[in-house]
């Protein structure tokens, strides 16, 4: 059984479906297996800030009942960059130190840390500083990271989307309306080219081939003119014109993010073309709930061999889906490697040759 260890897992950034299963697997794994202990940190790396740490031991029983529970048990954070962290006075202070200390005042060994590109760049920043034994497992819906094929959380957002698109199409034709559906991933938009080719799209607009808005006034019309009384859009928040224009919303604090290109898209096209448009924007429902059979597979894979790496005494490595196999990279390698939609990949050939329009 080799010796005992005691480990941390926490889960880092937005959440998404499929982390509970990740946690399961870790504890499944290094309690059965190995004997271990797992310690279960709460908030991310606030819980090694605060002190004491805020960490308890998860047992068998706590985290069997969690293969299908959405979001964390754990909780989460996205804010608050520990080497420039916000203070109530208003000034940034490097808490670096504190949440290094936190993981040696645990007495762990090993940590293994969920999370997207940026905090796991963190978190290894916080490793190589502080002799922190960490093993990254990806997760974003987003499935922007490098050097792996799956992100936990994927599968699932591009479900519920492919699911809006079913639905949607059904009212769009009775109604014959423009349908749009407004779906996440930041700067990338493998949700929109997957559910919409999955979900049957007329249009598919993604960050990587800039839009313009004639040329999908032009489909809109040309699908008209063929009879077909409907159509159905799916955009990704972060599109940009091929003047890099993007649409934000700003709330009234003066906080801009990404937001609003669905219903900036609807007002051009009832404009130029008449037709009534409407729109859903999907939101955080992409990252809530059950997670995808895929993801609750991943999940449980990601976990037990991040725990084999810990067994191994392997660390600064992310564990990664290449080829249908488990494999791991150096975290650095990963965080190097941002994965775009490829503009000239198999999914945009796919959607190009079933006439969906791209919007360039
Ligand atoms: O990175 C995951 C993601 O869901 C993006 O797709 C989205 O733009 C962002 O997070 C939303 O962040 P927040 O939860 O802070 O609104």
């Amino acid at each position: 059984m080799g010796e005992h260890k005691r480990i941390g897992i926490l889960t880092s950034g937005g959440d998404c479906s499929g982390l509970n299963a990740v946690i399961r697997a870790v504890v499944h794994c290094a309690v059965n297996t190995y004997g271990w202990e797992v310690l279960g940190i709460r908030q991310a790396t606030l819980g090694l800030m605060a002190r004491p740490p805020q960490a308890t031991t998860l047992e068998i029983d706590q985290v069997d009942s969690l293969l299908t529970a959405g979001g964390t048990m754990l909780g989460t954070t996205n804010k608050g960059d520990p080497f420039a962290f916000p203070m109530a006075d208003g000034s940034l202070c490097d808490r670096s130190a504190e949440i290094i200390a936190g993981y040696h005042e645990l007495n762990l060994d090993a940590l293994i840390g969920i999370g997207g590109d940026g905090s796991l760049a963190i978190l290894r920043r916080l490793a190589q500083q502080g002799g922190i034994n960490l093993v990254g497992i990806p997760k974003t819906i987003d499935n922007d990271i490098g050097v792996t094929e799956h992100a936990i959380g994927f599968d699932t957002a591009v479900n519920i989307a492919t699911e809006a698109l079913d639905r949607l199409h059904f009212t769009a034709a009775s109604h014959s309306r423009v349908m749009i559906l407004e779906v996440m991933g930041r700067d990338a938009g493998h949700i929109a080219i997957a559910a919409g080719i999955a979900g049957g799209a007329d249009v598919i607009l993604i960050p990587e081939i800039p839009y313009t808005i004639d040329h999908i006034c032009y489909k809109i019309k040309e699908r008209q003119e063929t009879g077909k009384n409907y159509c159905l859009i799916i955009v990704s928040e972060a599109v940009r014109t091929h003047d890099g224009e993007i649409v934000t919303m700003t709330n009234r604090l003066g906080q801009s993010r990404y937001g609003g290109i669905g219903e900036y898209l609807a007002d051009q096209i009832i404009q130029r073309v008449g037709v009534e448009t409407r729109v859903t924007v999907l939101g955080h429902i992409q990252r809530g709930g059950t997670a995808s059979p895929l993801d609750r597979l991943v999940a449980t894979a990601f976990g037990v061999a991040a725990v084999n790496l810990i067994a191994e005494g392997k660390y600064d490595r992310m564990v990664t889906w290449q080829n249908r196999q488990v494999l791991s990279v150096p975290i650095t390698e990963a965080i190097a490697q941002y994965s775009a939609v490829d503009p000239n990949g198999t999914l945009v050939k796919t959607a190009r040759g079933m006439g969906i329009y791209l919007g360039d």
